[in-house]
């Protein structure tokens, strides 16, 4: 009997159902009756404190389009690495969970935080398999993640609806697409959504260009601008604070408030704000999602039978492309602001707020 466990960790996002599909789908085709799948609940959590459910071939069916994950999820537990709470060694519990149904592989869907607890509980000895999860890309050793299409077809929505209502009034709107510390979300439905301006944390803008990309709209005789910006993004001047006096600012103001009003001060131009937020990780992947996990699923399943263990199942040029979890751990990948799509997108005249 093989024995594979499985969780999904993190913030949701739409494709998690449709990959656990792909990976069960997979083990129950080659193994038959000879595979047991134990699903922890709330990820990592249900694997310290042992809260389970085995998965039977009928859980895998019907949720390809559903989206959330059918298991639950929690913000990863080492959040400062505190490994040790209260006299409670998490670690040790994990193993101990693991051992108890012994497991042969345990199979973690989740994004850079949960892939750098899967390298420590591998360095610990177990048998982990990482699936890139996250809407922000952010994901070393993958060119792509599930739920990052998703997202981009949602912000772009928001996008294109608030496009005839800021036309409508002439008015400049900031559209806050999610992503903390890295823009690739905000840089891709701002392109689809047709964006004037588009600010990402890694390309701290300067009010003066902003402003400066308005008024040449306006010259041009358009009556209205559309910001996509990162809720990460940051002007040159909060770049250079410490990052508890940056926290402590976005505590008191969003990134995208703070900037409506520096607008408002420099050009008099009414200003508003739209927040598409937690929508961006609801509702059914996108066809591309699905086809994303399913493929992604199927790999590590076909892994498992190989006993090939320790490895993030990634994507480079459309092929799968297994990666050491200990070469991707703590590693986030931006957006180069030198890259070629920055370079193509800056030459049609959007502006990124650095010039
Ligand atoms: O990591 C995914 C993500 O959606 C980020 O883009 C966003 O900044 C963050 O999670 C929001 O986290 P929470 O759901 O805990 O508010």
């Amino acid at each position: 009997m093989v024995r594979v466990g499985m969780l999904t960790s993190g913030g949701d996002c739409q494709s998690l159902n449709a990959t656990m599909r792909g990976i069960g789908k997979g083990l129950f085709n080659y193994y038959g009756d000879d595979v047991e799948i134990i699903g922890f609940i709330d990820g990592y959590k249900g694997l310290m404190y042992n809260e389970y459910r085995k998965l039977k071939p009928k859980d895998f069916s019907g949720i390809l389009d559903e989206g959330g994950t059918i298991l639950g999820t929690s913000r990863q537990p080492f959040k400062m690495m505190r490994v040790v709470e209260d006299g409670f060694d998490k670690v040790a519990a994990m193993k101990q969970t693991y051992k108890a149904h012994k497991l042969d592989c345990l199979c973690v869907l989740g994004g850079n935080g949960s892939q750098k607890t899967s390298a420590l509980l591998k360095e610990e000895g177990l048998n982990v398999l990482g699936l890139p999860k996250t809407i922000d890309n952010d994901l070393w050793g993958t060119d792509v993640t599930f739920g990052f299409q998703s997202a981009i077809n949602i912000a772009t929505e928001a996008i294109d609806c608030i496009h005839t209502t800021a036309a409508s009034h002439g008015r400049v709107f900031i559209i806050e697409v999610m992503g903390h510390k890295v823009g690739d979300l905000t840089l891709h439905a701002g392109i689809a959504g047709g964006a004037d301006i588009i600010l990402i944390p890694e390309i701290p803008y300067d009010i003066n260009c902003v402003a400066k990309a308005i008024q040449k709209r306006e010259d041009e005789g358009k009556n209205f601008t559309i910001i996509a910006m990162a809720e990460g993004a940051l002007s040159t001047d909060d770049a250079q604070l410490k990052k508890k006096q940056l926290a402590k600012k976005r505590a008191e103001l969003p990134a995208s408030y703070d900037l409506a009003a520096q607008i408002q001060e420099k050009t008099g131009h009414e200003v508003r704000v739209t927040v598409p937020g937690h929508t961006q990780r609801g509702g059914r992947p996108c066809p591309y999602d699905r086809v994303l996990s399913t493929r992604l699923g199927a790999a590590a399943a076909q892994m498992i039978t190989k006993k090939k263990y320790g490895y993030l199942v990634g994507m480079h040029n459309n092929e799968i492309t297994p990666i050491p979890l200990e070469d991707i751990a703590g590693k986030l990948k931006m957006v180069d602001p030198k890259s070629e799509i920055i370079k193509q997108i800056k030459s049609i005249g959007i502006s990124f707020g650095d010039e």
